[in-house]
């Protein structure tokens, strides 16, 4: 998974990141993912605010995106005013060869699947080290946390391995933008990502699990600055 405290540059996010950008077309919508190669697409579009006098709003995903498009100057609004997005673009954790996704590493799926899912367009941005022949990361699962200790026997006995997220600089778990736990819940190889989603989604305090099946297209950006463009 990737490392969140990471501060260097990435070429591969950026170039991904950037392209991602010029997606957006005047008078779009925009859904706005959460994390570092996202956070380039989202600069990117203030660049293109300011520099083209592009016209877009956007709906953040995250108090951390939310801080990004302010300091880029993204207009915002929210779902209340605009429920319906022309296109959502968002960071993975890892994506396969059927353009099932697993994200969650910034505690953000829950918002993030609100977010793409109201979209007409869902694009996925990553560096190559994402792309993977079949699932095989830890699930991020959102969970109340009055429901911990159900929600984590019910993983055991679907074979998994939960494991509350701790928090980095706070003692004790993760709380999410919306107050609740993160449990990362590893399943070896997914061969079969929609049926472990539905059986995710029926355990009781599951907020959202990390699993997504409604990506479009992924955008893979390249050390040398190109991208490759994967539609569904
Ligand atoms: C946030 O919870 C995640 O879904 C991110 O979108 C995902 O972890 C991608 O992050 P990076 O772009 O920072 O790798």
């Amino acid at each position: 998974m990737t490392d969140r405290n990471q501060t260097k540059e990435s070429p591969e996010k950026k170039a991904a990141g950037i392209y991602a950008a010029s997606l957006v077309k005047d008078g779009d919508a925009v859904g706005l993912g959460t994390g570092s190669t996202v956070a380039y697409t989202i600069k990117e579009l203030g660049r293109r605010v300011r520099e083209e006098n592009l016209n877009i709003v956007g709906v953040v995903t995250s108090y951390q995106s939310e801080a990004i498009a302010i300091e880029a100057g993204v207009q915002l609004t929210t779902l209340a005013q605009t429920p319906r997005l022309t296109i959502a673009i968002d960071g993975a954790d890892q994506f396969d060869e059927k353009f099932f996704a697993i994200k969650g590493g910034g505690a953000a799926h829950t918002r993030e699947k609100i977010v793409s899912m109201s979209a007409d367009r869902f694009v996925i941005v990553s560096d190559p080290g994402k792309q993977s022949k079949t699932l095989s990361v830890a699930v991020p699962i959102e969970v109340m946390p009055f429901a911990k200790e159900l929600v984590m026997t019910s993983l055991k006995e679907l074979g998994g391995e939960p494991v509350l997220r701790a928090a980095a600089k706070k003692d004790g778990p993760v709380i999410t933008d919306n107050g609740n736990f993160v449990i990362d819940c590893a399943f070896g190889e997914i061969e079969y990502p929609a049926d472990l989603a539905a059986e995710l989604s029926q355990i009781p305090g599951v907020v959202e699990h990390g699993i997504f099946m409604n990506v479009d297209a992924v955008v893979i950006g390249k050390a040398d600055g190109s991208v490759e463009v994967i539609e569904k």
